[in-house]
């Protein structure tokens, strides 16, 4: 079985003047996917990019791009995330009335579909989406900002959800991921760990993913949880 290890780098915390350059060198490292992060100001505390930006990152990346939309109004803006060339749209639980009418609308663009929950929302509130997901994206910090400290309460929720979810459904976490706090996170069964600050804050960024990856991959094999879990990319 191929490792179902995804280390997806935050250009929240990448230098934009050199966007490109940016990218090039994440890519280089050995970054399985990009992630995006959108912010509008109103569902969390700060603005980031649009389409116009995530079109502009697709012309330049060579990995799939996930993309995390933070913002309180996901259907109205979703057609234009997708022409802007999203691989995986990932749009907040706590967003949306009928989050099964959005994931079908992602799918039927033929791209992954992912839900996301805020630390304040339970393990639990997945359950009625669980068998349309292909991913769980678990926020281990307040949305909003990089460079946060992670909520140790929220690997906990990785946990539970590691117990209950189909092994295909990849377990994302996102937030205060770094050589520290990895492992954790790995153990608790999660796969897919999103990294700013800790890859785009060091020089050195062949570096910073070699020694994400291998930190994840040794609490990952390690564990006892849902040892058939893999992943479809
Ligand atoms: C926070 C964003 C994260 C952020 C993570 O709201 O969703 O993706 O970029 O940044 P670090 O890795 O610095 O905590
Ligand atoms: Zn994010």
């Amino acid at each position: 079985m191929h490792s179902p290890i995804r280390i997806a780098p935050s250009l929240l915390a990448a230098d934009f003047s050199r966007l490109d350059r940016e990218i090039k060198s994440a890519e280089d490292a050995g970054a399985d996917w990009l992630h995006v992060d959108v912010m509008d100001g109103h569902f969390v505390p700060n603005i980031t990019v649009g389409p116009f930006i995530v079109e502009a990152i697709k012309r330049v990346a060579s990995v799939p791009l996930d993309v995390h939309l933070m913002i309180s109004d996901p259907a109205k803006f979703l057609d234009r995330f997708i022409d802007a060339g999203s691989d995986s749209i990932n749009f907040h639980l706590e967003t949306v009335s009928d989050a099964r009418e959005l994931i079908a609308r992602i799918h039927s663009h033929g791209r992954k579909a992912g839900v996301a929950i805020s630390p304040e929302t339970p393990a639990d509130s997945i359950r009625p989406v669980v068998e349309m997901v292909e991913q769980v994206m678990v926020m281990t910090v307040h949305p909003g900002f990089g460079g946060q400290q992670l909520l140790p309460e929220c690997v906990e929720k990785v946990r539970q959800l590691a117990r209950e979810l189909p092994s295909h459904v990849d377990i994302a976490v996102d937030g205060g991921i770094t050589d520290v706090t990895i492992a954790q996170a790995a153990a608790a069964g999660a796969n897919v760990f999103v990294a700013g600050t800790a890859i785009f804050g060091l020089s050195d960024r062949n570096r910073a993913v070699a020694t994400l990856r291998r930190l994840a991959e040794g609490a990952w094999s390690r564990k006892s949880v849902n040892t058939s879990k893999h992943t479809s990319n």
